[in-house]
């Protein structure tokens, strides 16, 4: 997510912009910029870090002026580069405006506007928020920001200066968080508290569809109809650390916690009138019907990722899918060529192995598509097309927002394909489609209830090793359980299908050993429950992860964690957000480094 800054006051506003910028480096972020209100509109902006603006303004000294706007970005939409950074000038060079969302509208509103004559600097969405209001202004500044409200779709928040208002410092926001800083003779806006808890502690938040308007001695708020709003002022007591997580304990579990939100960004604005939009990816009858294989290729959670993909594209596209560690595909000889389409899923977009095994499926002659959380990372950049994951920086070594946008990308590319081949009724396509976009809204269920997980947690937090099974698309999903709680927690944890146990490791299920049974798939019900009945006949300890449609196995298990009502082939993402959740809170009994566990590096640029 992009970071931003406002500040209206006596002092200097450049260098209390820049330093509130260095407080939001920790999200992450790949360009800069700043703007101030120096009788015209002063702005300075580049690709790359933070520091780049303080050695070309002298630490902000270049600039005068007591009122303007920061922006760290995390690119979405255009490549890093200095004309993608932010601030963005309107035409006329009057607006500069700050943003951290997507725009899922912005394509329609930039022919609109250019039909009128309006010429576009950058590539991103965010540059169409400075020409609208330029073009709805008419003097009044708070009508055009209702105008300009109504028109865009998306999600934002947005700071604004105008040299029409050359005191004040506006702000609007939807779904992305903003808050507003009130200081003595100075008030802020930004993207969180860490932006401005150096200067003060007395903060409101804006709400959805909301406008605000600050001044250096004034914090006037409006609806989106343009009547003011009265906001009651809360305290924060929380330091810089805790700032930066959000209040959250851990990078870990603000991220778990940031997962429906960035699963709304990376399905909603790619599903136009039911239809599936892939961004420039054109998938069409003629090339689909010529891919005879798919490949999907990462490592680690990628590749749980690329397992669940695998289930559900052959499901529903009827193509034979190879998912592959990439460390293995670059020395297998691979047969590939350009009958293959090749997914590359990497949450970085720089791990070395997978880089290699792009490099290899190319040169094999496969199309390959990316699918990446960092925009313009290198395989983000070398494949032949890129399908980006919206989660936003990802900050803990142990991916969880990443994953499961992951999964959603797949599924995205799976209902595609089949929609294209006919191998998918419409009316089943539309119900994946609709289950699919809802999916967040069940995310949220399980995050807001979090009493038995934690529970189970506590409970289980001194095992030496842990078990996890499933058929299935819920074997897929134990990889990843698996692999979180081994990671963050150095619990050794073995992700089994479950048809497998009894050839061989069941030998190790004691007394005292606990398995985590995933049971979503109603139609391998009575096959999951002969398996726990198994591990339960040698002493075995059992806590199923069931969907509703399931909960029958309670009567057979020693616990039980449920997952809200879902489609049996959309379950992975839910059992994840669980497993997250039961990895965490293990791992935080047992007193572990939970962002940055031992021997694990975020992302691993060597082979
Ligand atoms: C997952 O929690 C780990 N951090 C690790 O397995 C990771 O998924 C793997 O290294 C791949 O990273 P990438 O997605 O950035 O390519």
């Amino acid at each position: 997510m992009c970071g931003i800054i406002g500040y209206t006051g006596t002092n200097q506003a450049a260098p209390i912009l820049l330093k509130g910028l260095e407080r939001l480096e920790y999200r992450g972020y790949d360009s800069s910029g700043i703007a101030v209100i120096n009788e015209k509109i002063d702005l300075i902006k580049s690709a790359g870090k933070i520091k780049v603006l303080e050695q070309k303004t002298d630490g902000g000294k270049k600039l005068s002026g007591v009122i303007g706007i920061g922006h760290t970005r995390w690119a979405t939409h255009g490549v890093p580069s200095d004309v993608n950074s932010h601030p963005h000038l309107s035409a006329d060079g009057n607006f500069a405006i700050v943003h951290n969302g997507i725009i899922e509208n912005f394509a329609e509103l930039r022919a609109e506007l250019s039909s009128k004559g309006y010429k576009f600097k950058s590539d991103t969405d965010s540059e169409v928020i400075a020409q609208l209001i330029q073009y709805y202004y008419d003097g009044d500044m708070i009508s055009a920001l209702c105008t300009v409200m109504s028109k865009i779709v998306g999600s934002y928040a947005v700071g604004i200066i105008s040299t029409y208002s050359p005191d004040s410092v506006y702000a609007i926001r939807k779904d992305n968080p903003l808050v507003i800083g009130l200081g003595a003779n100075e008030n802020f806006i930004a993207s969180d508290f860490a932006a401005a808890l150096e200067y003060t502690h007395n903060f409101v938040q804006l709400g959805d569809g909301e406008i605000a308007k600050l001044t250096s001695r004034s914090a006037l708020f409006f609806d989106a109809h343009g009547n003011r709003m009265e906001k009651t002022p809360y305290r924060v007591d929380w330091d810089i650390s805790q700032a930066e997580k959000g209040g959250y304990p851990h990078f870990m579990l603000k991220e778990i916690y940031e997962q429906p939100r960035a699963l709304t960004d990376t399905v909603r604005p790619r599903v136009k009138n039911s239809e599936i939009i892939l961004d420039k990816i054109a998938f069409d009858a003629r090339n689909v019907n010529l891919i005879d294989k798919i490949d999907i290729i990462g490592c680690g959670s990628a590749y749980h990722a690329g397992i669940v993909g695998k289930s559900f594209i052959e499901k529903y596209c009827r193509i034979r899918v190879n998912c592959v560690l990439a460390s293995e595909y670059i020395y297998s000889d691979p047969i590939t060529d350009n009958r293959t389409l090749t997914l590359i899923i990497s949450q970085s977009g720089e791990t070395a192995d997978t880089l290699a095994a792009l490099r290899l499926a190319k040169k094999m002659g496969a199309h390959t598509i990316a699918i990446v959380n960092v925009v313009e990372s290198p395989i983000a950049r070398e494949a032949h097309d890129v399908l980006y994951t919206h989660a936003g920086p990802e900050i803990a070594v142990a991916t969880t927002k990443g994953y499961t946008t992951q999964v959603a990308a797949l599924y995205l590319i799976g209902l595609k394909i089949a929609k294209i081949k006919h191998t998918v009724s419409d009316a089943r396509y539309s119900e994946m489609l609709d289950e699919l976009i809802n999916l967040p809204q069940k995310v949220e269920q399980i995050l807001n209830d979090t009493d038995s997980v934690k529970s189970y947690a506590a409970k289980y937090s001194s095992q030496h090793c842990v078990f996890f099974i499933g058929r299935g698309t819920d074997y897929a999903a134990s990889l990843e359980g698996a692999l979180k709680l081994k990671e963050i927690s150095y619990i050794h944890a073995e992700a089994y299908a479950a048809g497998e146990l009894k050839h061989g490791t069941i030998s190790l299920v004691e007394k005292g050993t606990v398995t985590l049974a995933l049971i979503t798939q109603s139609a391998l019900y009575n096959k999951m429950l002969s398996n726990v009945k198994a591990v339960q006949s040698r002493n075995g300890t059992v806590l199923a992860i069931a969907s509703q449609a399931n909960i029958a196995i309670e009567d057979n298990s020693d616990g039980m964690l449920t997952i809200p009502d879902c489609d049996d082939d959309l379950t992975p993402i839910l059992t994840a957000v669980v497993l997250q959740l039961f990895a965490y809170y293990v791992a935080a009994e047992r007193g572990c480094d939970i962002d940055k566990p031992r021997n694990l590096a975020k992302s691993v640029t060597v082979e």
